[in-house]
């Protein structure tokens, strides 16, 4: 089964990865696609989250890397797919999740979603907390794969 595991992944962090590298064990091709909408704030160009992604995940066989723009479910339809993987940190995630599900069954009645629950030392972790984290100067070493804290500290070089 063909999975899409879609997102903003500014900038892809441990917590990812792990969802990530479960989802390939489980399914015999996994489609990362990350969202290129122009009026989303991030840190970090599509060209860059594209390089981040794929040097992060060249070990994975079974994993693409793609983005994607508008709607979830329209791109979805297009790759031929109709299952989507999202991960789960906590319950402050659910009602979002729920939401978007359910909204994207509304849209697209044959899709899925699926949800992977994080390992328990992801729980507190997430892209916002690694961005404001490195732009203090903190060290990120255990969040992110060096690639990342290089990018990171690159990034936020000049100050914040
Ligand atoms: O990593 P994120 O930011 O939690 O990912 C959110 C994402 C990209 C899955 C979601 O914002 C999305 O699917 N956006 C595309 C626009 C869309 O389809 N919106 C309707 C779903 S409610």
């Amino acid at each position: 089964m063909k999975v899409i595991y879609p997102g903003s992944f500014d900038p892809v962090t441990y917590g990812h990865l792990d969802i990530i590298e479960r989802s390939s064990k489980k399914f015999d091709k996994v489609i990362i696609a990350i969202l290129n909408n122009k009026s989303k704030k991030n840190l970090f160009t599509i060209e860059e989250r594209v390089r981040l992604l794929k040097e992060t995940t060249k070990q994975f066989p079974n994993v693409e890397i793609d983005t994607f723009s508008g709607l979830l479910t329209s791109y979805v339809k297009e790759k031929g797919c109709s299952t989507v993987i999202r991960g789960l940190r906590a319950v402050s995630d659910f009602e979002y999740e729920m939401q978007m599900a359910l909204v994207n069954r509304k849209t697209y009645p044959e899709m899925e979603t699926i949800f992977m629950v994080s390992r328990a030392e992801y729980v507190f972790l997430s892209s916002s907390i690694v961005k404001e984290i490195a732009s203090f100067g903190g060290k990120v070493t255990c969040f992110v794969p060096k690639v990342v804290e290089e990018a990171l500290a690159n990034k936020f070089k000049g100050g914040f």
